[in-house]
């Protein structure tokens, strides 16, 4: 496991998959009835910015940065309600997905965060600890996840966001992923991958897809043409809430024309479209 989260933090993948988990999270809060949420590869929940990794690789130069100029209450709920959460952390600092997800718990809500990194897992603990309804555990995110399942309130969200490092990652996640599905059917599954390749992206949907759903919305941003470093990233939904994809478009308006990375040539594109599974 030699992925730190550190090094990517606030990049303009980030951004998107945050916005995203937002958005679900404001559709579970509409009812009074209690969610929950699963964050099965959750990182240390919140980043200096200041620290040697990001400096290194200055991907959120690239991502939040380059959101400055927009004003929370111009926004659209959702990345409005974000930019607030990472306006309280102050500039030097990004808020990872638990820690969102923290923030928008009610009483009546929980969180259980799952990161297996000893030393990730330990600071996460203590970035969760001022919150009632969150628990952070140090273990394999994807073994614990089908363990949870269903969650007591038979409502919520799941987030599973790997590091993609290891060979066989795309397999046990599509694994994975069937089964946690067959086990809380009525779930909102929210799932991050890289784009290498568009080909290679579209085999990985298609065998998620194979794995027994019926179909799934996808959010893809390009931020520049393929290269060695990640340009290109979507997020896949499962169950996506009412609202969901005119969201993430109203959204895609104010932030392809921000985080393109030679605007002038190759301006960014995010993309919402419905995939079809085998059923
Ligand atoms: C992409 S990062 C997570 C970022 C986080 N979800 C966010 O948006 O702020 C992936 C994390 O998964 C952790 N990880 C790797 N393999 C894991 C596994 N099998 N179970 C749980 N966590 C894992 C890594 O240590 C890393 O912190």
């Amino acid at each position: 496991m030699n992925y730190r989260h550190g090094y990517h933090a606030g990049n303009f993948a980030d951004v998107v998959k945050h916005v995203a988990l937002v958005v679900i999270l404001q559709h579970l809060r509409k009812k009074d009835g209690a969610f929950s949420v699963i964050d099965t590869h959750a990182g240390r929940g919140l980043y200096d910015l200041r620290d040697a990794a990001p400096i290194a690789t200055g991907e959120a130069e690239g991502g939040i940065a380059r959101l400055a100029d927009l004003a929370a209450k111009d926004a659209p709920p959702a990345l409005g309600a974000y930019l607030r959460l990472v306006n309280e952390c102050g500039r030097q600092r990004y808020p990872g997905s638990p820690l969102i997800a923290a923030n928008l718990l009610r009483p009546q809500d929980r969180l259980t965060a799952i990161e297996k990194h000893p030393e990730e897992a330990a600071i996460l603990k203590e970035v969760l600890a001022p919150f009632r309804g969150a628990v952070a555990q140090e273990a394999d995110g994807y073994a614990r996840l089908v363990r949870l399942l269903p969650p007591p309130s038979r409502r919520g969200l799941i987030l599973i966001d790997p590091p993609f490092e290891a060979t066989g990652e795309f397999e046990i996640l599509a694994r994975t992923l069937a089964t946690a599905i067959r086990k809380f059917a009525t779930g909102i599954f929210l799932v991050w991958y890289p784009i290498k390749s568009q080909s290679a992206a579209d085999a990985f949907i298609g065998e998620l897809l194979a794995a027994g759903i019926a179909k799934a919305l996808t959010v893809e941003i390009a931020v520049a043409p393929p290269s060695e470093r990640l340009t290109r990233a979507g997020v896949l939904v499962v169950n996506p809430p009412y609202g969901f994809a005119a969201e993430m478009l109203a959204t895609a308006a104010l932030l392809a024309p921000r985080l393109a990375l030679d605007p002038a040539r190759n301006p960014a594109t995010i993309d919402v479209n419905w995939r079809a599974g085998s059923e």
